[in-house]
């Protein structure tokens, strides 16, 4: 009897085909809504292994109910979705996607830095609603990218592409970091002076005790009034009633939130109503290149554990 392998969301077909030979594929049919809670916890009773999605809370009450379970791959680089001291108690390998997403979520990044600055979406539906009436000399502009202070929270992977590409348009870096680098391109500053000298203040840290509201009302505070916030890290770093805030009496000039607290953002959230904002459904890897390649990571990681192989890209 091959080993059981639960799929909480639908992926596609060839990105699977190759475990068949090795597990029993159980996939939830949806492309668009991940296996009701209801539906995981009865299918970990069983499984061995299971291949999951951001919006899956792997937490103690389902390893608890799996005896059987010995491998999580999770398809993301982030995994604040999962208990890691609860997998460790229950002997659960988790595994993620790191590095194949880097370059696709920097450009996502700068992508929103450019769209808020310049207005893009703003200046999108002007034209499409028929509002455009005339140039005008000081219609729809923007603050300038090229030539700024880029203030980077979180320097991992991304935050180093980023400032990469940052490099292009001829910014000045700073960043904020649990850990100093040695960077040649990107200088250290205190969270408060990062804060306050920035232009742009981009969030790509991961969501941990540490980081959670780690950007409230004081700290929005300290902000530019002609700065923008950017957030491509984890939803729970921001206080999102005191960005609305900030957002609403323009105490900072935009923001770029590619993350929310709760996903999908909903439509009645106070956010929704500015026009200082842009707001995109969680697509910082989202290209096709990329998706299939953070796949190939983790059917990489659920082969080598059926074939009792190293497991790579383990988080725990
Ligand atoms: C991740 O992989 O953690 C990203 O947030 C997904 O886009």
């Amino acid at each position: 009897m091959k080993p059981i392998l639960f799929i909480t969301q639908k992926l596609p077909t060839e990105a699977v085909a190759e475990l068949h030979d090795v597990y029993e594929v159980r996939m939830w049919p949806e492309e668009e809504r991940n296996a009701p809670r209801e539906k995981l916890l009865e299918e970990v009773k069983e499984a061995q292994a299971l291949w999951t999605m951001l919006g899956d809370q792997i937490d103690r009450e389902l390893f608890e109910l799996a005896p059987h379970l010995k491998i999580v791959v999770n398809l993301a680089v982030g995994y604040n979705n999962v208990d890691l001291d609860a997998a460790r108690e229950h002997n659960v390998i988790v595994t993620n996607t790191p590095d194949v997403l880097t370059e696709t979520t920097a450009d996502l990044t700068f992508a929103l830095m450019l769209a808020t600055a310049r207005r893009l979406v703003e200046a999108e539906r002007t034209v499409r609603n028929g509002e455009w009436q005339a140039w005008t000399p000081m219609g729809m502009t923007g603050q300038n990218v090229h030539g700024s202070t880029v203030g980077i929270i979180g320097m991992g992977r991304i935050g180093e592409a980023v400032c990469r590409r940052a490099q292009g348009f001829n910014m000045e870096v700073i960043y904020h970091n649990r850990t100093r680098k040695s960077l040649e391109d990107a200088d250290y500053a205190e969270l408060d002076d990062l804060l306050k000298h920035s232009d742009f203040v981009v969030i790509l840290a991961p969501l941990t005790e540490q980081t959670k509201g780690m950007i409230g009302e004081r700290e929005l505070a300290l902000m530019k009034d002609t700065a923008i916030l950017i957030n491509c890290g984890r939803g729970g770093i921001v206080d999102e009633q005191a960005l609305y805030e900030a957002l609403n009496s323009n105490a900072i000039w935009g923001a770029g939130l590619d993350v929310f607290e709760q996903e999908p953002l909903p439509l009645d959230h106070p956010l929704q109503t500015l026009s200082n904002l842009t707001v995109t459904p969680h697509i910082g890897s989202a290209t096709v290149q990329t998706r299939y390649a953070m796949m190939e990571l983790n059917k990489k990681a659920l082969l080598a554990c059926a074939n009792s192989k190293p497991i790579k890209n383990r988080v725990c």
